[in-house]
């Protein structure tokens, strides 16, 4: 198991060895290590066990070091940057080839930039001297963490240290936007609402998911899957039909008590609130003796689209 703890030159001596760590943001915890070098960034694609053509985020602790690391700065992203960062919106600007390496962003002309919210996590970022590449901090494929216990169980036996920075505030991952010519364009929702990103530079374009040749491979439907089978649809309706099974349930604020294994994201309907618990209900009901999981769409605003889009693509 890794050590958990709250130094922060402890995590830096490991990272300027060139080794990884569990790092926590507002959005999920990632798993770290310099994204300037290639040995490092191996790592963690190995640790991972992730396809290396799936990109990495530089996270960053100023728009002046992104400045540094990119050929161009689009106006509207320049605008997104100064209004959400630090936050959960990551940025996909051409990236300086010199600078940042191939195996980073898979070779792709565009790298992706964040700058976290997280006060621990800009801490660390301040200290050092380059940018830390950070996927979540989840065997690919898996929900993502939104704590270092969560890190710890899944990728604990493979680093040396998670930094603790208690449970992830948004609960996830962060909303992803390009720019094509003019048009701004979103590859992933998360957790900056769409609605606010047009408040500041117009409409903006949200690409779907698909299974094929995704712009953002984390596009790719089958992210975010639990080992159990989740059915998405009227909770009354499922558990009439899956009755006889053990099912866990994971509602939006209805309670069902009668059901052990039962979690409402929130009792009081808040979509931000529903965020934060999503992954780790997830997560307790996939550990759990349940046969099945049953969950029910949130409503589409704000954070609830983010929210459906991690449940459409974790279920059946
Ligand atoms: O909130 C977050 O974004 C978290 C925390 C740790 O910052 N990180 C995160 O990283 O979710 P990851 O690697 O799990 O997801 C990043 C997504 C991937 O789907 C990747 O394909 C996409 O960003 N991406 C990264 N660089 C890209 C690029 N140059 N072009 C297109 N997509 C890119
Ligand atoms: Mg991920």
């Amino acid at each position: 198991m890794a050590h958990i703890g709250s130094s922060i030159s402890e995590a830096k001596e490991i990272l300027d060895r060139g080794e990884l760590i569990g790092l926590p943001t507002e959005t999920v915890y990632g798993l770290a290590g310099n994204a300037l070098n290639p040995a490092s960034v191996s790592k963690i694609f190995q640790v991972k066990n992730r396809p290396q053509f799936d990109p990495l985020i530089l996270h960053c602790s100023s728009i002046e070091q992104v400045k540094e690391l990119v050929s161009e700065f689009p106006d509207k992203a320049l605008k997104l940057a100064e209004e959400f960062w630090p936050g959960p919106l990551t940025l996909l600007l051409p990236r300086k080839k010199e600078v940042i390496p191939d195996i980073t962003c898979s070779g792709l002309p565009r790298a992706a930039f964040r700058i976290p919210k997280h006060k621990i996590a800009r801490k660390l970022l301040e200290k050092l001297d380059y940018p830390l590449a950070a996927p979540s901090a989840n065997p690919f494929g898996y929900i993502s963490p939104t704590s270092a216990m969560h890190v710890n169980n899944q990728l604990g036996d493979k680093i040396e240290y998670v930094l603790d920075g208690k449970v992830s505030k948004v609960g996830i991952e962060s909303t992803i936007v390009g720019f094509e010519e003019e048009k701004a364009i979103v590859y992933r929702l998360g957790g900056l609402d769409v609605n606010a990103i047009e408040a500041v530079i117009g409409e903006v374009e949200i690409m779907p998911y698909s299974s094929s040749s995704p712009a953002a491979p984390g596009m790719l439907k089958s992210h975010y899957a639990p080992k159990k089978t989740i059915h998405l649809g009227d909770v009354d309706d499922l558990i009439r039909k899956y009755k006889g099974k053990n099912i866990g349930i994971l509602s939006f604020h209805k309670k069902y008590a009668g059901v052990p294994k039962s979690f409402q994201l929130s009792s009081s309907q808040n979509l931000d609130e529903a965020a934060q618990n999503l992954f780790s209900y997830l997560r307790l009901l996939d550990e759990s003796d349940v046969d099945l999981i049953i969950t029910e769409l949130v409503p589409n605003e704000g954070l609830g689209k983010a929210i459906n889009d991690r449940l459409k693509r974790a279920s059946v």
